[in-house]
């Protein structure tokens, strides 16, 4: 099987403008992810996970070391291919699920795979097929407002999921919900992993998804301690 992504010798330092003080968010990080992959990167917080997250996902650059992501050098996009290898590549989901307060909730979901271009009856069709998967059938046409917390976060899920990405990466997307609701939610990721094949990375300090996780890296201080098959 086949690697995602990688980070060779990554280093992230942070400078608050104006001042000579650095964070160093990273340290010396090298990581492989399989393809196929349900990971949780944990760690407290400060440790930098969701540094290390957004640099995998091309939101953020490393100050050295290398990224690649589906046999892609990072380094080498420019700002308008980057965006269009996250557009196509990579799904995100985050703790406040970021969903557009004035579109329903298919319109939402449908959002990524609308920009991508994709034909309107495949968007509509796969859409009615991943709401009824999440049990979300029945909120088609609701906004966000109108949703729980696990709900939009379910839109979320299917938002990034019908984007048809290679990776999803999911910053702390349990932090909002009450257990329950954040089990299931993982459960339900779990089943897409499996049946889509898709890689899910997850940054989180919910123990409940490092349990769930096949794999658990664990980061202190932006230095990986440990990484555990599970
Ligand atoms: N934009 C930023 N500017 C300065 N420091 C930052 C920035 N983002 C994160 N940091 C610092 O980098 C370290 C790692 O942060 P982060 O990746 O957010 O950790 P986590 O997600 O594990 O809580 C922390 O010390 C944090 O304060
Ligand atoms: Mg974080």
């Amino acid at each position: 099987m086949g690697f995602i992504c990688a980070v060779n010798n990554v280093n992230k330092t942070y400078r608050f403008k104006g001042s000579d003080v650095e964070t160093r968010a990273l340290n010396d990080i090298s990581l492989s992810i399989e393809e196929g992959g349900f990971v949780a990167i944990a760690g407290p917080s400060g440790s930098g996970k969701t540094t290390l997250l957004n640099i995998l996902g091309g939101l953020d650059a490393p100050t050295s070391g290398s990224v690649i992501v589906d046999q892609t050098d990072l380094a080498g996009l420019n700002a308008a291919e980057m965006s269009e290898f996250r557009l196509h590549k990579i799904g995100f989901i985050f703790q406040a699920y970021n969903l557009i307060s004035t579109l329903s909730a298919y319109e939402n979901a449908e959002y990524v795979s609308l920009l991508q271009g994709a034909p309107k009856d495949r968007r509509l069709f796969e859409a009615r097929q991943i709401f009824k998967d999440l049990g979300m059938e029945a909120y088609l046409k609701r906004r966000p407002t109108q949703l729980s917390a696990g709900q939009q976060q379910r839109v979320a899920v299917a938002r990034a999921i019908l984007a048809r990405p290679k990776l999803i990466l999911a910053d702390e997307p349990t932090a909002n919900l009450d257990s329950r609701t954040g089990s299931d939610l993982i459960d339900l990721m779990a089943v897409m992993n499996k049946t889509l094949g898709l890689t899910f990375i997850f940054a989180t300090h919910d123990k409940m998804v490092m349990e769930k996780a096949h794999r658990l890296i664990l980061l202190h201080d932006g230095k990986i301690t440990q990484d555990i098959a599970q």
